[in-house]
């Protein structure tokens, strides 16, 4: 038995846990719905088709066929809601989606999209997320949101489409972009989840096979690999979530939709990330610990007694305080 490999085995387990959770959270309804990597708010989404009716509802500046078509439909959207135009930020903003037939807010998991409403309301400042679908889990996940809200739109009330709310195509395109880091980020969570639940066994292996050096090499080995995955993997979130929300935030913003970066996934991220950067650091001092204790046994052969006690004693407290 060694009692110094029941932290990083600790370590591994808990690393093993919440990378787990990064692969799975949102995988279903209601499932870590918070755990979001970006969320995007669609409540005042098309509030520009609205504006087109206060600036239009004189004598229409623009008669062609277009320009009447976007009338129509802001007539209709805004006699419909009979809400003040002008205080958009109010109770319009929280029944416009669903006027258009969209959802209030739509979340990227790392394996699918979730879409839902804001409960109690859209303005309520941080309103609980109340999930109605999720997309099927997909081992790797395209985020296509303008495909999604395209859909909702054609088969919404109104029958319009993205090009009628002037979606820009830029938010997409640069999605597009960033979809191949989701799915190496795939790859290394899986990495990193395999490499963690090899040295969860490994430790047990350690713990009850007292001592060998090969041993803790090889677990400091499963504990590497499995940090630097869950590392790189982060880092790779952590880029993608500030460039998607800079992006849909600079482009959407204008037409009603704003990203949010999902903090408590970052939460999860690093800190699976840091527990396994213990467990590497545990495997590096007990390599070391055993290293010495090799050369303490020739030492002991040919030196003095009172020198390896002293030794001894020291490990001990190394052991005690858990490294
Ligand atoms: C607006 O409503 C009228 C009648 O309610 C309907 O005939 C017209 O097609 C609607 N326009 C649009 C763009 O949905
Ligand atoms: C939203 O909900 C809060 C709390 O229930 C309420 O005070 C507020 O008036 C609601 N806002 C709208 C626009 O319904
Ligand atoms: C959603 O966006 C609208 C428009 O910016 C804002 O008024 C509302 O508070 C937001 N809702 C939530 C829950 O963040
Ligand atoms: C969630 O939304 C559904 C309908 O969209 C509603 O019936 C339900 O009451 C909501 N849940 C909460 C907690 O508000
Ligand atoms: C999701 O999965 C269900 C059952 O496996 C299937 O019936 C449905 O068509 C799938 N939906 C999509 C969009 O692939
Ligand atoms: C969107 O709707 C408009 C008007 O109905 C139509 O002209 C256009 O082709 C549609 N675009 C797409 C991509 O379906």
């Amino acid at each position: 038995m060694r009692l110094s490999a029941l932290f990083p085995l600790a370590c591994a387990i808990v690393a093993f846990v919440l990378s787990m959770l990064c692969l799975f959270a949102g995988h279903k309804p209601g499932f870590m719905e918070e755990y979001h990597i970006v969320t995007l708010n669609t409540s005042t989404l098309g509030h520009n088709i609205l504006s087109t009716a206060t600036t239009s509802s004189g004598p229409t500046p623009t008669a062609t066929s277009i320009g009447s078509f976007f009338s129509s439909i802001a007539h209709n959207v805004s006699s419909t809601i009979e809400g003040d135009i002008n205080g958009i930020i109010g109770d319009v903003a929280d029944k416009l989606a669903k006027e258009l037939g969209i959802k209030q807010w739509y979340s990227l998991h790392l394996m699918d999209l979730c879409e839902g409403t804001f409960t109690p309301n859209a303005t309520e400042k941080g309103a609980s997320l109340n999930v109605s679908t999720c997309s099927n889990q997909t081992a790797m996940y395209h985020f296509d949101i303008s495909k999604q809200l395209n859909k909702e739109l054609e088969i919404g009330p109104l029958h319009i489409n993205l090009s009628t709310i002037s979606w820009p195509s830029e938010i997409q395109d640069g999605l597009n972009a960033l979809n191949t880091a989701l799915d190496a980020t795939f790859v290394l969570y899986a990495i990193g989840i395999a490499a963690a639940g090899c040295a969860i066994l490994a430790s047990l292996v350690a713990f009850f096979l007292h001592g060998s050096r090969l041993i803790s090499f090889g677990n400091w080995g499963l504990a590497t690999i499995s940090f630097l995955s869950l590392l790189i993997a982060s880092i790779i979130i952590t880029v993608i979530q500030s460039k998607a929300t800079n992006l849909i935030n600079k482009y959407g913003n204008e037409i009603g939709v704003y990203a949010y970066k999902g903090q408590k996934y970052l939460i999860l991220t690093w800190v699976a990330v840091a527990v396994m950067f213990l467990a590497m650091l545990a495997w590096v001092a007990e390599f070391c610990v055993g290293k010495r204790n090799r050369g303490r046994e020739y030492t002991e052969k040919s030196s003095r007694h009172g020198w390896g006690r002293s030794r001894k004693s020291d490990e001990a407290a190394l052991r005690r305080s858990g490294v």
